[in-house]
């Protein structure tokens, strides 16, 4: 007569959930993007300096290769320029860090001179953009993911999901699963493992349970093809699929069906224990 202990599921359910808490805590901190902090003072004073430091950076730094009027040259044209236009943090970008042909500026010139030959750029040669640009424009952009990375990115994979995050959840759920069999064993073939065939038999709650479990299934599938189908419709769209509700619908289903093989095994079907064979049980 052997043991099914309960302990030891028990302590690989406890590991499972000090794991999960860990990856919430450690990973949340890693990986949120930084609040933003903005020193007015440098706000107002990047709005007011421009019109004047502006002109002067760029007659001595950027004409030669962009044009007096911002006409191109050996670099492209910057009047009118859509790019900008439309992303005006990508001028703080390139001149800090410079592009192909491009030399960066970072070291030789000061923050707030990029900023104001920027908003010069951005601001002149019928160019316009409503607001300035400042520090607080270009951080919201740092944050950001470029959205022709989104669209290669796997949309089950949550934005701010880093693979550290997904090694420690993935060990954490092989955890979990292996509490939880083993506390499924516990339950379904009880605290003594005796050797040879059990018969079974299902009471009037066993079969409620059943059908209970069954019905939710039915639902749950109903429930997650209705969502697909929601979600292909929407993303023909280009809108982004409730990849939440896909998930939800689904778990649901996966655990009511795996609920429904397990009050099987243990009110439907004849089980043979064999003592010998006990540890392989286990999923490894
Ligand atoms: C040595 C020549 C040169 C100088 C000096 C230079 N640029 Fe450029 N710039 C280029 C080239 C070449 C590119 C195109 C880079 C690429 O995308 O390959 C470029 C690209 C840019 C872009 C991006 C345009 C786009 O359509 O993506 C901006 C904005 C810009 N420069 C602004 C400036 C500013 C402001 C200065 C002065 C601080 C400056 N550049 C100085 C050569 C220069």
């Amino acid at each position: 007569m052997e043991r099914n202990d309960a302990v030891m599921p028990w302590v690989a359910i406890l590991f499972a959930a000090i794991f999960g808490i860990i990856t919430l805590f450690l990973f949340n901190a890693a990986t949120a993007p930084k609040p933003v902090e903005v020193d007015p003072a440098m706000v107002q004073s990047i709005s007011t300096e421009w019109p004047e430091l502006g002109p002067k950076v760029y007659e001595a730094n950027c004409q030669g290769c962009h044009g007096a009027s911002g006409e191109g040259g050996a670099g492209p044209k910057l009047a009118g320029n859509e790019a900008i236009l439309k992303d005006p943090a990508r001028v703080y970008n390139v001149v800090h860090k410079g592009q192909g042909a491009m030399p960066s500026f970072e070291g030789k010139l000061a923050e707030n001179e990029i900023f104001a030959v920027a908003n010069y750029v951005l601001h002149s040669w019928g160019n316009n953009i409503e607001e300035p640009l400042t520090p607080a424009v270009v951080a919201e952009g740092q944050g950001k993911v470029d959205p022709e990375v989104l669209k290669n990115r796997s949309r089950f994979v949550p934005e701010g999901i880093a693979l550290p995050e997904i090694f420690l959840l993935t060990f954490t759920m092989l955890l979990l699963s292996y509490g939880l069999i083993g506390l499924y064993s516990n339950w379904a073939e009880g605290e003594e493992l005796h050797p040879g065939i059990h018969r079974v038999q299902a009471g009037p709650l066993g079969m409620l349970a059943m059908v209970v479990t069954l019905a939710s299934s039915l639902l749950f599938s109903v429930l997650f093809v209705r969502q697909m189908m929601t979600d292909y419709v929407a993303w023909k769209e280009g809108v982004m699929p409730d990849v939440f509700h896909e998930g939800l619908w689904a778990g649901l289903l996966l655990l009511s069906l795996a609920i429904a093989v397990g009050l099987y095994k243990k009110y439907f079907m004849d089980g043979e224990v064999v003592v010998e064979d006990a540890s392989g049980e286990f999923p490894w």
